[in-house]
């Protein structure tokens, strides 16, 4: 998926014009916050958001952060307690993430939240949020690295590793703080750090009024992908099925085997055999058959490369996950 990446610098006055034209295309374009630079994509359009997987090549669907234009935005897409509210009124735009209760299926787009009931919402400094503005959506940005590598402080490191992978990177010089977002959790009973970062716990205890825990057990900080997830479905899930049997429902991928028509039920994640179209689908289909009236699920073969790697990762947790 080779393509010429632009470079523009934020003193161009087109630079903002171009990326929101990128990102309403389903395009993915990096660009810098206070933080670090972004790989942004429209968090409301699947196939972009597989695309920033597929850019980055993660081998899993970790949850990203969806950025938000302004506090409207947050509201509609996810539900801010009293406490949460105090936090993003007082750092807002800034450098902290709140982990917060979703309020809808469909936005963010749910290979954003990896099919959890909660999503990380940030409202950054600078040009990623005049973009989310103009474009009326939110945007989903992890750090705009491929996976593993360093997160990139300046438009340099962001094309040593996405040359090639993204259509425009827009340079605004080094990024201020050049350390990802504090993340604060406030999805759970207490409000817990659930990564460190620019904002320190003392500021944050300040403005909430209360004490903020750390994560409990002393869990890694890296794994919410890895939690039980919204969508994992009740049945049992059968994985590299040949053909569904008539008490299973059928998750397809390419051309579907003769007997599909006897399941239980059937869908398809991607009729051509698109990865991309498939990852986009993919929580939609499990969570379409997930019924504690359909017990069975069997699953097409996924090819193991580029994002079927990272298909076949969410698939084994959600056969494996009893
Ligand atoms: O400063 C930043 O936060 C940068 C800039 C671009 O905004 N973004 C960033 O994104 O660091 P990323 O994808 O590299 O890190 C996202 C982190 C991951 O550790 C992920 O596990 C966590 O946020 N996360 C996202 N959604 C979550 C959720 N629903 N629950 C818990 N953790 C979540
Ligand atoms: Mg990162």
């Amino acid at each position: 998926m080779s393509q010429i990446t632009q470079r523009l610098s934020l003193d161009n006055p087109a630079a903002i014009d171009t990326a929101v034209r990128v990102l309403a295309a389903g395009g993915l374009a990096a660009v810098p916050t206070e933080t670090v630079y972004g790989l942004c994509g429209d968090a409301t359009n699947g196939k972009a958001v597989a695309g920033i997987f597929e850019a980055k090549g993660r081998p899993s669907f970790n949850p990203l952060i969806c950025h938000v234009a302004d506090l409207a935005m947050a509201h509609e897409i996810a539900v801010l307690s009293a406490e949460a509210l105090r936090v993003a009124e007082r750092f807002w735009p800034g450098p902290v993430t709140l982990v917060l209760p979703t309020r809808r299926d469909d936005i963010p787009h749910p290979l954003v939240t990896a099919g959890l009931a909660t999503v990380a919402l940030r409202m950054p400094v600078g040009p990623l949020r005049d973009i989310a503005q103009r474009l009326g959506r939110p945007i989903a940005a992890p750090s705009a690295n491929r996976s593993g590598r360093v997160s990139p402080t300046t438009a340099d490191h962001v094309l040593r590793t996405l040359d090639g992978r993204i259509a425009l990177v827009l340079d605004g010089g080094a990024t201020p703080h050049g350390l990802e977002s504090t993340i604060v959790g406030f999805a759970g009973e207490t409000v817990s750090l659930l990564r460190p970062g620019p904002i320190g716990t003392p500021e944050l205890e300040a403005s909430l009024g209360l004490p903020i825990h750390a994560r409990e057990n002393g869990a890694p900080l890296t794994a919410p992908g890895q939690l039980r997830s919204h969508y994992a479905p009740h049945g049992r899930v059968r994985l590299d099925a040949d053909r569904p049997s008539a008490e299973e429902c059928w998750i397809g991928f390419g051309a579907d085997p003769d007997g599909v028509d006897q399941a239980r039920a059937a869908t398809n994640l991607s009729p051509a055999g698109d990865l991309r179209e498939a990852a986009a689908n993919l929580f939609a289909a499990l969570s379409l058959f997930d019924d504690p009236d359909l017990d069975a699920i069997a699953v097409a073969p996924i090819p193991d490369v580029g994002l079927g790697v990272a298909i076949n990762d969410r698939l084994k947790r959600a056969a494996a996950d009893r």
